[in-house]
């Protein structure tokens, strides 16, 4: 066999699962909104992955910029180390993202979290918009249907996250089927349930129908958290979504235009919030 050129990646390509192993898993996933898959990465991807985010984040060059969010999400990761890019396609988690939004699956985003003490999104939410509401005379969606899924998140556990105090995500199970923003913003409760952490150790991996309420509970603990993010999503999306608006329009007309057009083209920054 012809050597590599490349230097080997600390990523493994890794296998998917079974099929029996991938269905049982899109059950709870679609049942709850939200699927834990246990020892997926090895011990060394965690520490390199780790070890790539922590230089990142130290790197002056990338302070203050589109890169480092809020002082705690790394963005843009594929950009910055092959680590990241690996990621994007390693198994069982690519076949994972080809079950659920097709396999023409597209990237659509990929972030670490590094979460100091003190420091977490704890707000109950769903990402950017409630996308199947319901009104008010309307209790909830049927339980017979099965959520469409157009997009959604790989959580990736970089550091053991066991107890409520190391601050992990929290779900309230089933919740994307309410066609609601959370009904309250300290105990929302779906069904009769109400929020349940993931607990996790490092290597473990989440799937995120970020449909399903959310948070991340505040980090009460004296470690860092620190989780990677892969979003993944149907193909139809990227393509209308992103390259549909990827049409260049002359800068000097963008700087002197309307404002209407402006705003419709995407010139301008989205209006402030959150959407993660
Ligand atoms: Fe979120």
């Amino acid at each position: 066999m012809k050597p590599s050129l490349m230097p080997s990646s600390p990523i493994l390509p890794g296998e998917p699962f079974r099929p029996e192993q991938t269905q049982e898993i899109l059950d709870r996933f679609y049942r709850d909104g939200f699927a834990v898959i246990p020892q997926v990465l090895t011990p060394g991807e965690v520490a390199s992955l780790r070890q790539v985010t922590d230089e990142l984040f130290a790197d002056p060059a990338l302070a203050g910029t589109r890169y480092i969010e809020g002082k705690f999400i790394l963005r843009n990761t594929l950009e910055l180390s092959p680590l990241f890019r690996d990621m994007l396609v390693r198994e069982p988690i690519l076949n994972l993202a080809q079950a659920i939004v097709g396999q023409d699956c597209q990237f659509c985003g990929q972030n670490v979290l590094r979460n100091p003490p003190g420091v977490a999104i704890a707000r109950w939410h769903v990402d950017d918009v409630v996308e199947f509401p319901l009104p008010d005379g309307v209790a909830r969606h049927d339980p017979r249907l099965r959520m469409p899924v157009q997009w959604f998140t790989v959580q990736m556990a970089l550091t053991d996250i066991e107890s409520e105090e190391d601050g992990p995500t929290q779900f309230v199970p089933g919740s994307h089927y309410s066609g609601r923003k959370p009904n309250d913003p300290d105990h929302p409760v779906f069904g009769g349930r109400g929020p349940v952490s993931m607990l996790c150790r490092a290597g473990d991996i989440y799937l995120q129908n970020n449909q399903c309420w959310h948070r991340g509970a505040p980090n009460r603990s004296h470690r860092t958290r620190y989780i990677l993010q892969s979003q993944y999503a149907a193909r139809w999306a990227t393509r209308r979504f992103g390259d549909y608006t990827r049409v260049p329009v002359p800068e000097d007309y963008l700087r002197s235009a309307s404002e209407r057009f402006q705003r419709v083209y995407g010139y301008r920054p989205a209006p402030a919030g959150p959407s993660y």
